[in-house]
């Protein structure tokens, strides 16, 4: 080998290690898998997809932590568990760390395997009575449409 494939040999490894952990960076992960419906900064699309800002609300009320995880478009993504539970843990933190609770316990991937598990049903009626619940907690205004 002359010195310049050396050198290029080294380069095309080098692309390949920092190419492969750079996808498995959480906001990496999150714009390949969830930036389509739920946009850039968490902003959500009206009709669409619910904003993720104020997301961490969902931790504040019973059933919440597992709702997050059993939403369709978290539980049956291509992602594994382990990114799963990075993905979510890096949404909460970028997109809602204000809501976000003292005590909050990050999601790991068995949590994850094990919410995933359970088919929820009654997806809109899951949502709307945890959304209820944040209202009469005061945790969140009453919205004025679903999303
Ligand atoms: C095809 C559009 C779509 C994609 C892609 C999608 N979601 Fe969603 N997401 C929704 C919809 C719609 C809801 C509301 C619940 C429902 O009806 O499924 C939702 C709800 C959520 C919620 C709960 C917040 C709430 O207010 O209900 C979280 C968290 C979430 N999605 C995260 C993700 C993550 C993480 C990904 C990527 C792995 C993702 N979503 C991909 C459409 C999508």
């Amino acid at each position: 080998m002359n010195r310049t494939a050396a050198m290029m040999a080294l380069g095309a490894a080098l692309l390949l290690v920092c190419g492969a952990s750079l996808a498995e960076e959480p906001a990496q992960l999150y714009m390949l898998n969830c930036w389509g419906c739920h946009r850039p900064n968490g902003e959500g699309i009206t009709g669409t997809a619910p904003p993720l800002k104020g997301a961490a609300d969902f931790l504040k009320v019973k059933g919440g932590r597992q709702y997050l995880i059993e939403v369709p478009g978290v539980s049956q993504s291509a992602l594994d568990d382990s990114q799963v539970a990075s993905v979510m843990n890096w949404i909460l933190q970028a997109f809602s760390g204000q809501q976000l609770p003292a005590d909050f316990r990050p999601y790991t991937a068995e949590e994850v395997k094990q919410l995933r598990a359970v088919r929820m049903l009654e997806i809109t009626k899951t949502r709307d009575a945890l959304i209820a619940e944040m209202v009469s907690a005061k945790i969140r205004p009453p919205p004025s449409h679903s999303f």
